[in-house]
């Protein structure tokens, strides 16, 4: 119960990462704000008590959103101690095919909401005796991936962003890190893979660990950031991606 009496909000709660990061900070006792711009079910189960998840639906790529959703979360849940921005988008294409809507679109969420609900709930952590932040960025922010312009620069962006707010806040007492995962085997993954008649372990194969990662191991390196455990660890970019190059 490391997360015991914290109020951590979880963008993307209804997403493939999110759902399982909600699930785990629940399971360590904390009240978890579940934000998603689609109603996020809320996970039941072994370990989850009632009542720990509140579900929140707000649309990130607006300015607007993020702040009412900062001061909605506060008023119901109480001041947070803990932020995880999961929500994302991807849109591909190289320069010559992405447009002007789909990079203002992966900005919106990927970057600019990122540092609104930050900045939004600064005020809160500020106060908290074990603030932290955990964007979720992506391996393809340390090294881009082909064909995909907007998501590589966007996620390369938080990772930045994030190294930024640790060391301007640090003498505040607020961690920041990101986290850079690789292939994770999401439901819309596992979709995907279907749809296109492609084995999981095609894709495994390029992997040194020889399978894709679980939402639920992203899951466990959130919460570990968020804990007093990783007390010492801010402005840290932790790759969890079975040791798989991007390109490879
Ligand atoms: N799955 C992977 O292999 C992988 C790899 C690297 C990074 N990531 C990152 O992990 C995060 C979660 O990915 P996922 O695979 O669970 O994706 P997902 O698409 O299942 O979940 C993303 C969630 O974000 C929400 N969202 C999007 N736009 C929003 C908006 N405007 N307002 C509110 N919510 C919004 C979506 O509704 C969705 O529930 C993303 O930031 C993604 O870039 C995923």
């Amino acid at each position: 119960m490391e997360l015991r009496s914290r109020t951590i909000i979880v963008t993307g709660a209804a997403g493939g990462i999110g759902t399982s990061i909600v699930a785990a900070c629940a399971r360590q006792g904390a009240r978890v704000a579940a934000v998603d711009r689609v109603t996020p079910t809320i996970p039941t189960g072994e370990g989850i008590p009632a009542e720990a998840v509140t579900p929140f639906v707000a649309d990130l790529s607006e300015a607007s959103g993020c702040a009412q959703l900062i001061a909605e979360v506060t008023d119901r849940l109480g001041a947070v101690d803990g932020l995880v921005n999961c929500a994302g988008v991807m849109r591909r294409g190289d320069l010559l095919e992405i447009d002007e809507d789909d990079w203002a679109a992966t900005y919106a969420v990927n970057v600019d909401a990122v540092m609104r609900l930050c900045r939004e709930a600064l005020p809160s952590l500020m106060n908290s005796e074990s603030a932290a932040i955990v964007n979720i960025a992506s391996q393809w922010g340390l090294e881009p991936a082909d064909g995909h312009i907007a998501y590589n620069s966007s996620k390369a962006a938080v990772i930045s962003l994030t190294r930024s707010l640790a060391r301007d806040l640090g003498d505040r007492g607020v961690r920041a890190n990101s986290i850079c995962p690789g292939e994770i085997l999401t439901p819309m993954l596992q979709q995907k893979l279907d749809d296109n008649g492609i084995a999981e372990s095609e894709l495994a194969a390029n992997i040194p660990l020889g399978r894709l990662g679980r939402p639920a191991e992203v899951a466990e390196l959130t919460t570990f950031l968020l804990s007093d455990r990783a007390s010492f660890i801010s402005g840290a970019a932790v790759e969890i991606a079975g040791a798989q190059q991007v390109g490879s």
